[in-house]
């Protein structure tokens, strides 16, 4: 199949998503901070948080406690904005999408169908646990969506729950039924967890039990080429993008041009990339102080040095700060600079070792 570009904006109800393409919700990485430098650069159609579990919202609610910290910006922050919630509980969940809808007046409501951890599958009966359970399945999706209303609802799964047992096709149609605006599929499996490829086939042949909801595809989309040959060669309405962007947020502009027939924009050199870690910490100390924030920043920091010359050491260092004193003096000396890449890619193209003697040394001097 061979379809052409541009594809045509993405309607999830009486939302209208334009670029077609979605950042995925990340457990622990996209939160307020995150997602403001994703607007920052643009190409991200629709947003969305972390997972919230709705029972647990539930329950801060009944004891008067403040709403879960992955609500953090929700109320206030720019919209089109997703917030996705798990549970198996329909009422439950019902409940605490109509809270989102009417009190927070989120964009979408999103289910996770597709979440392949233990404490959410095994303990709680819930995420991809639910994939085999396509009655329950119906009835949460249904009373949601009567709750939510007009605010449209949507779901997130994977292709089944295991290899042997894969029912993309009858879930797909499950989730219209009960009244899902959009189905956004994970092309694998909850044993694959993130294992071997996301199969685009299969997403692709969805497209055909579904009736007239968009269809969503997710999976191992890190970069604008692939974002291009997703839309024209698999039937999908939109694309979902998750692990890429982080570390890299400007991938959805860059994804958004190139769906557009222009040039795909540049990657920011690496003053630029280290400007936007620094400012997506600054976001997170304002929010949760200066210490877990610096706790907190460790991880985002090695994202955004993954696959640059010298992130092992940038890793290594930022893995132990924990004050933003420790954290500026690691990003200092260890974050990639351009020159330092400049004079690397030089000392390379003279065949010269491929650590620099800085780094060889401050490796040598780390604790056992
Ligand atoms: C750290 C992490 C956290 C995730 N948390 C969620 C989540 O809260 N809800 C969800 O539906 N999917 C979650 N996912 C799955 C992603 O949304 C996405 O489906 C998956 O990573 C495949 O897309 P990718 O290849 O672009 O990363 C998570 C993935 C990762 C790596």
């Amino acid at each position: 199949m061979s379809r052409s570009l541009p594809p045509p904006p993405l309607k999830i109800g009486p939302l209208v998503i334009d670029p077609p393409i979605l950042q995925a919700p990340m457990a622990g990485y996209t939160n307020a901070a995150y997602r403001e430098i994703v607007r920052q650069y643009g190409g991200a159609g629709l947003l969305a948080t972390e997972m919230v579990n709705a029972r647990g919202f539930v329950w801060l609610d009944e004891h008067e406690c403040e709403h879960p910290d992955r609500l953090w910006g929700v109320a206030d922050e720019a919209r089109p904005l997703a917030v996705q919630i798990w549970d198996n509980d329909p009422h439950t969940m019902a409940k605490v999408g109509k809270r989102l809808a009417e009190e927070y007046r989120v964009s979408v409501v999103d289910i996770n169908f597709g979440c392949p951890v233990k404490q959410v599958t095994e303990k709680a009966h819930s995420g991809s646990y639910l994939l085999r359970e396509p009655n329950r399945m119906y009835a949460i999706i249904s009373q949601l969506v009567e709750a939510c209303s007009p605010t449209p609802v949507t779901a997130k799964i994977r292709l089944g729950c295991s290899r042997d047992s894969i029912n993309c096709n009858e879930i797909a149609h499950v989730v219209e039924e009960a009244g899902a605006a959009a189905l956004t599929v994970h092309g694998r499996t909850a044993q694959d967890f993130f294992r071997g490829n996301a199969d685009w086939e299969k997403i692709s042949e969805i497209k055909s039990h579904l009736r007239s909801i968009p269809l969503i595809g997710n999976g191992d989309l890190d970069s604008a080429e692939k974002v291009v040959a997703a839309f024209e060669t698999y039937d999908v309405d939109g694309v979902m993008i998750a692990r890429a962007s982080l570390g890299r947020p400007w991938l959805f502009s860059q994804a958004a041009a190139a769906i557009r027939g222009e040039p795909i924009p540049p990657e920011p050199d690496l003053d630029a990339q280290r400007e936007c870690m620094l400012k997506h910490y600054q976001l997170v100390v304002n929010r949760f102080g200066p210490d877990k924030g610096t706790m907190l920043m460790r991880k985002f920091a090695c994202c955004y040095a993954q696959g640059k010359h010298g992130a092992r050491h940038f890793r290594t260092y930022v893995a132990g700060v924990s004050t933003p004193d420790e954290f500026m003096e690691v990003v200092e000396r260890y974050f990639p600079t351009s020159a330092e890449s400049r004079r690397s890619e030089s000392r390379r193209s003279e065949s010269s070792p491929s650590e620099s003697p800085d780094v060889a040394r401050a490796v040598a001097a780390l604790p056992e």
